[in-house]
């Protein structure tokens, strides 16, 4: 029998597979101390989570049978992957399971930043009626920034050009074709912040991405600029953010991810500029099954030594 421990909520549908397997014991134990996960990795085959659960090198050491790390979603920053490779653990990801969803979740946000959504709600339920505060911007004929045309990049500019957005990108990686199909303007890393009214990132988060907005990268953008980051925290310099809603530059951000999660007492959240959620991007049923079963088969795969897609 193969243990494969799972120690964040997984989607009960998703892993429909792993639990009819005859070959696999499903472990689920989540919120465990780092002494209980240190306790169950050493007996597990697999391991498979979201992003609460940080992977070490610590982690992975304490593993005597490990074969594989699924991440059911797309960023593995919580996973040690470097460590986990020293050790011939294989670690797999979803990469598209939740890209319509998270698109979908920057979409909502942006309009919610335009027009003021969860401040006007918060208003009106403390029973005032301020209609002159609340004033809004519209999104036809604002240039939208991306930076990162990825999988969620590409998807958000579709939805963008539906709402007659200008479109520009930035993607080290962005050819000529798939800008011209996607009906973008590809542009240069300062071209693209300095065109935007609105600058969304959907980068990974590596040692080249963190803090790729800084407060020198402010400093290019237009004046009452909007920013979002559904990507990763540590994407943007959370201080400069701060200080560019403070002095004006930027006039609002909207947030679904942090450097630290759960943010605590965030200065951010302080402001009335900001909107935020907690890192909610991929978290629909539908996204939520889709990772769920491309782990799972994954995971299936790796144990019983057959063919697999993802590595
Ligand atoms: P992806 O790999 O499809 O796209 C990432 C893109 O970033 C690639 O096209 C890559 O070329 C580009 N890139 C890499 N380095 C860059 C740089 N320095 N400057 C500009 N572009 C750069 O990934 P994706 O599925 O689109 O995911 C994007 C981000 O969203 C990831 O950080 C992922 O972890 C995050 N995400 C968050 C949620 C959420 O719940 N909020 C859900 C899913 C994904
Ligand atoms: C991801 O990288 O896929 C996101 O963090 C979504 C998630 O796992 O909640």
């Amino acid at each position: 029998m193969y243990k494969v421990l799972i120690t964040d909520p997984l989607s009960d549908q998703g892993i429909e597979k792993l639990l009819q397997a005859e070959d696999v014991q499903v472990v689920r134990k989540t919120g465990l101390s780092p002494d209980e996960l240190q306790l169950e990795i050493e007996t597990a085959d697999a391991l498979m989570v979201r992003s609460q659960t940080r992977v070490t090198a610590e982690l992975i050491e304490k593993a005597r049978r490990l074969k594989v790390i699924a991440r059911a979603g797309v960023g593995v920053d919580n996973i040690d992957v470097p460590a986990a490779t020293r050790k011939g653990i294989v670690v797999v990801n979803a990469p598209d399971g939740n890209t319509i969803s998270t698109a979908e979740h920057t979409f909502a946000m942006l309009i919610s930043l335009s027009r003021n959504i969860p401040q006007a709600y918060r208003s009106l339920l403390a029973g005032e009626w301020r209609r002159k505060d609340f004033v809004g911007v519209e999104l036809n004929k604002k240039t939208l920034s991306i930076i990162g045309l990825g999988r969620i990049g590409a998807e958000l500019a579709k939805r963008a050009k539906a709402f007659r957005m200008n479109v520009v990108a930035y993607d080290p990686y962005l050819s000529d074709e798939r800008a011209e199909k996607l009906g973008v303007k590809k542009a240069s890393f300062e071209e693209a912040v300095a065109a935007g009214d609105y600058i969304s990132v959907h980068t990974p988060l590596t040692k080249e991405t963190r803090h790729l907005i800084n407060r020198d990268t402010f400093a290019l953008m237009k004046d009452g600029v909007r920013i979002l980051n559904c990507a990763r925290g540590g994407i943007i310099d959370e201080e400069a953010l701060y200080e560019a809603i403070q002095s004006g530059k930027v006039a609002g951000a909207a947030l679904d991810v942090f450097e630290q999660e759960p943010p605590g007492d965030h200065p951010l959240l302080t402001l009335p500029q900001v909107i935020a959620t907690p890192h909610l991007g991929a978290s629909t049923v539908e996204a939520q099954e889709n990772v769920a079963i491309d782990v799972s088969e994954e995971v299936l795969h790796i144990l019983r030594g057959e063919p697999f897609k993802n590595a």
